[in-house]
């Protein structure tokens, strides 16, 4: 075989899988959060605390909690999720997988994923939970995209929601500040465009369990009497050691990804960081040397919502959002866990963020 074949045989190979080749890629978002805003102001009535120390120590304002009886964290997904169909135009009955990331579900089994397909009339959708934590919703993300990119799947569903006032000790002021209600929802399609999911890294370690965890409830020490009089179904955080591996974790992991896809300061549109406590994000952004200005923060108006802080994030930008931007998501939680996805967002928000 002559050479100039054997390199036209080779571009054609090449041809055809950059044609093949393809992302998973966010094509819609929508959100929920609950009527009811708990201020700051108010929480001084409940706990020893004030709108000042909130406000320095953490950023948050406001956060909004989900009140009635029976409500659970599927009745902010599934409002949410039956809005992206609308916003997106697209048939509940297209929709492939649902994945919902909390660690609030409305019952121990069946999946609040399940529930929360029922309430939005996904008739053939499978559908499941994801527990991570803080860092659910970039685990949900990934986890998306290696179904879509198996070629298997093409319309998943990530919701990311928690009723966080649910598992919130509301006589504990080192915990009860910091929480808030809220669902976010996301559509990922295969695209052959180079937009999309880029990149993902995640991690765990396990040992971080004792400074962040539900005493009671789960199978290690199922609800009773006791349980319930010791106060263990809540959050307990031992706040400090957690804020140092938050710290440097998100950093970390941050930095590598710019530094992995080459990426300077200038060239990155946003940094959606989960968002548990301004500090964390501020320290975050200061490692990646870009400006305040390319960070998203809403922890102001919803507080640390668990699973939808990036999702309530990246809506509240979307009318910012272009189609090209590389923006990072990154996240620290409960576990530990933590990690950031680099992608290329596919579509121009302006055009559809009011809908
Ligand atoms: N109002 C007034 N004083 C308070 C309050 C409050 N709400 N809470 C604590 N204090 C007091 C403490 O009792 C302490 O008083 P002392 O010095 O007399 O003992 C003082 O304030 C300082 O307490 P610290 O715990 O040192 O406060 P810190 O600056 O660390 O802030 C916080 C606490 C906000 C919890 C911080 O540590 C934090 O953000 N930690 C990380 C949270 C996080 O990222 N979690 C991960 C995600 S959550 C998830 O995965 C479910």
């Amino acid at each position: 075989m002559s050479g100039k074949i054997k390199i036209a045989i080779l571009a054609a190979c090449k041809n055809k899988e950059n044609m093949s080749k393809i992302n998973a890629a966010i094509t819609g978002i929508s959100t929920y959060v609950p009527d009811y805003i708990l201020t700051n102001d108010e929480l001084s009535t409940m706990v020893d605390t004030n709108n000042e120390w909130i406000l320095s120590r953490t950023g948050i304002k406001k956060r909004h909690i989900l009140k009635g009886e029976g409500k659970g964290t599927s009745d902010m997904g599934a409002p949410a999720v039956l809005q992206l169909l609308k916003k997106t135009g697209t048939k509940a009955e297209d929709i492939d997988l649902l994945i919902c990331t909390t660690v609030t579900p409305d019952m121990q089994f069946p999946a609040t994923a399940n529930i929360i397909a029922d309430k939005a009339g996904l008739k053939n959708a499978f559908s499941f939970d994801l527990n991570a934590a803080c860092s659910g919703f970039i685990y949900g993300l990934q986890t998306a995209r290696t179904y879509i990119l198996s070629g298997l799947y093409k319309k998943v569903i990530v919701v990311g929601a928690d009723k966080m006032s649910s598992i919130v000790d509301y006589t504990d002021r080192t915990t009860c500040v910091l929480f808030g209600d809220g669902a976010g929802a996301v559509l990922l399609e295969p695209t052959t465009e180079n937009f999309g999911i880029i990149d993902a890294d995640l991690h765990s370690d396990g040992s971080g369990r004792i400074h962040l965890h539900q005493k009671a409830g789960g199978s290690a020490k199922p609800a009773s009497h006791e349980t319930i009089d010791a106060r263990e179904h809540y959050i307990f955080q031992e706040g400090q050691a957690v804020f140092k591996f938050a710290v440097s974790r998100m950093a970390d992991v941050s930095v590598d990804m710019m530094n992995k896809h080459h990426i300077k300061p200038e060239d990155l549109a946003w940094l959606v960081p989960h968002q548990a406590n301004l500090r964390i994000i501020d320290a975050t952004a200061r490692r990646m040397r870009i400006d305040p200005k390319q960070v998203m923060i809403n922890i102001q108006e919803y507080g640390n919502t668990t699973d939808a802080t990036i999702p309530l994030c990246l809506h509240d930008y979307e009318k910012h959002l272009k189609k090209g931007d590389k923006i990072i998501l990154s996240a620290f939680g409960g576990g530990f866990t933590w990690g950031a996805i680099y992608m290329k967002w596919a579509y121009d928000g302006a055009a559809v963020a009011d809908r």
